[in-house]
């Protein structure tokens, strides 16, 4: 983080953000401060930030969307990759980089920043009924029981929406709680493990597509990389 912090420091000190930059560093404990969380998110923003941009790992997908997600499941996400839970070398890199603070600062700047946002394109999508198949996929796997109204009304924060998230990203996060004994690939969370492995490949993509297409909080906000 050294490195990284340092940068960042002079990236906000160009930016004529000094002040509040030290008065930052001064604070003691953890509590979430989106402002500050604004003034964290330069090395975010290249990735989930940008339009469409999508990763090559370990499939060619779109880089999930974070802005309208609640912080608590953003820093339960960012601390996974910390402990090595979540195997994604890029964001287990990243997170490592990242204080408990950092965490919370920037997980609060990106629910903020999916509130100010407002209503985009897709979340005034209609909430369409899943065919038949998907809807037995669905029950099956009690999805709505924990990830909520429209799958966007998590029954505990530190669940994600994942209603209208990009659907190839959800996929390859559904297939990613099946892979075991891989180095750079799996998530090893108990409950998704158990909900993912009673399905085939081809049914975890049938739910992705669904749930992308669904109305949700989360979006993608263009940022200024040196606001
Ligand atoms: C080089 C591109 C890149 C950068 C830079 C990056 N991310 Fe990510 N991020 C990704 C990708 C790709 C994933 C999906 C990883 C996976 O499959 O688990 C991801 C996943 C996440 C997730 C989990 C999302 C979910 O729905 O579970 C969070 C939270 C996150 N990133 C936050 C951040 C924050 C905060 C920063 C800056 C401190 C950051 N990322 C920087 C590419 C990036
Ligand atoms: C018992 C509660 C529970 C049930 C049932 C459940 N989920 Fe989850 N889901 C979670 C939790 C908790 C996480 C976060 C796991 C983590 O930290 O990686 C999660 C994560 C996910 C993710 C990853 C989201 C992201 O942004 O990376 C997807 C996709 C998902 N669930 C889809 C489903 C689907 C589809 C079903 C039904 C087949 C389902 N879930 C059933 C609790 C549940």
């Amino acid at each position: 983080m050294k490195k990284v912090l340092s940068t960042m420091m002079v990236l906000a000190a160009a930016a004529g953000f000094a002040g509040a930059a030290s008065a930052q560093t001064a604070q003691a404990e953890t509590k979430a401060d989106s402002k500050a969380g604004g003034m964290k998110v330069a090395m975010c923003i290249g990735c989930h930030s940008i339009p469409g941009y999508r990763s090559s790992f370990p499939e060619v997908h779109n880089v999930p969307m974070i802005a309208g997600q609640s912080s608590t499941y953003i820093v339960a996400a960012l601390n996974a990759y910390k402990k090595g839970e979540r195997k994604h070398p890029t964001m287990r890199g990243i997170a490592e980089s990242l204080t408990e603070q950092d965490m919370a600062d920037v997980a609060a700047y990106y629910e903020q920043l999916g509130k100010a946002a407002g209503a985009t394109e897709a979340s005034q999508r209609e909430v369409k009924a899943a065919d038949a198949a998907v809807d037995a996929l669905l029950k099956k796997g009690a999805c709505v029981s924990c990830h909520g109204d429209n799958f966007n009304k998590p029954i505990d924060p530190s669940y994600p929406k994942v209603a209208g998230q990009s659907a190839d990203y959800l996929f390859v996060a559904l297939k990613s709680y099946k892979t075991e004994k891989n180095v750079y690939i799996g998530r090893s969370n108990a409950i998704m493990g158990g909900v993912a492995k009673q399905f085939s490949n081809a049914e975890l993509k049938a739910m992705a597509n669904y749930l992308g297409s669904l109305p949700g909080d989360l979006k993608v906000v263009p940022q200024d990389r040196f606001r």
